[in-house]
């Protein structure tokens, strides 16, 4: 048997990954959330580990072991895992934004368990919008000169090739991933729309492992090379 030596795709390159929801606190005991459950983070987290990465993956809550050799830092809501994004990115090569963080937050987060108060009515709850982490990454000086290479997600309920190339320019990155969702979530197969400034690509219907390793080789491929 001759055994070829095939360096790793991604040896020696440091991923970044968001993954799962943020959960938004109104009060101690209550929140709003999603239904994300990180399985498509985590699978990229996985197939990039594989791929010979150091791989970071930035949770929100999801119930997921941590994929082996990937170091895993947990967060909830979306203003921690900006922060938890912003330490990690400078030393990254590569940032992979699947996190379904929520949009907005409530405006106030009430210390005590907010009750009601007896004249039938509810309480006026006000939101403010969170941070955007992915456009704030993809502003960044590394991501701008082509470092730092940004993929962002998008989960479309319908119009996806058209919201997806929106989306990829309003978010400034090179790379925008489609899926049709939200009946993606929580499922072990999914089928992705790879949108670059050349067009669309389609990932047919597979495993979410299949889907990141693919996804992981066509991130190598456009990624600029180590040490450059
Ligand atoms: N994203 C992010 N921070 C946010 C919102 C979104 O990092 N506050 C990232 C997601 O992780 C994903 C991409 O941006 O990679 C697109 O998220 P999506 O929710 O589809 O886009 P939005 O800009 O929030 O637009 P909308 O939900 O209104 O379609
Ligand atoms: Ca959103």
């Amino acid at each position: 048997v001759i055994a070829f030596f095939q360096p790793k795709l991604l040896a020696g390159r440091k991923v970044v990954v968001t993954a799962g929801p943020t959960f938004e606190a109104l009060d101690p005991i209550r929140g709003i959330t999603n239904h994300s459950s990180g399985k498509m983070g985590f699978a990229i987290a996985r197939a990039a580990r594989e791929a010979g990465a150091d791989v970071v993956v930035i949770a929100g809550p999801v119930r997921l072991a941590t994929p082996r050799g990937v170091r895993r830092v947990d967060v909830t809501s979306a203003r921690q895992m900006l922060a938890a994004t912003e330490a990690e990115t400078p030393q990254a090569d590569v940032f992979v934004a699947t996190a379904a963080v929520a949009d907005w937050r409530p405006a106030t987060e009430s210390g005590q368990k907010i009750k009601k108060d007896g004249s039938g009515q509810p309480p006026a709850l006000s939101f403010t919008e969170n941070p955007d982490i992915l456009a704030t990454v993809a502003r960044s000086e590394r991501a701008q000169r082509g470092a730092l290479f940004c993929v962002g997600f998008a989960a479309e309920s319908h119009d996806l090739v058209d919201n997806a190339r929106a989306k990829r320019e309003r978010k400034g990155v090179p790379l925008l991933v489609g899926n049709i969702g939200p009946s993606t979530f929580g499922q072990d197969d999914n089928q992705l729309l790879l949108v670059d400034a050349q067009g669309v690509v389609e990932l047919p219907r597979a495993s979410k492992l299949a889907l990141a390793r693919q996804l992981v080789a066509e991130i190598a491929r456009r990624a600029r090379p180590a040490g450059t």
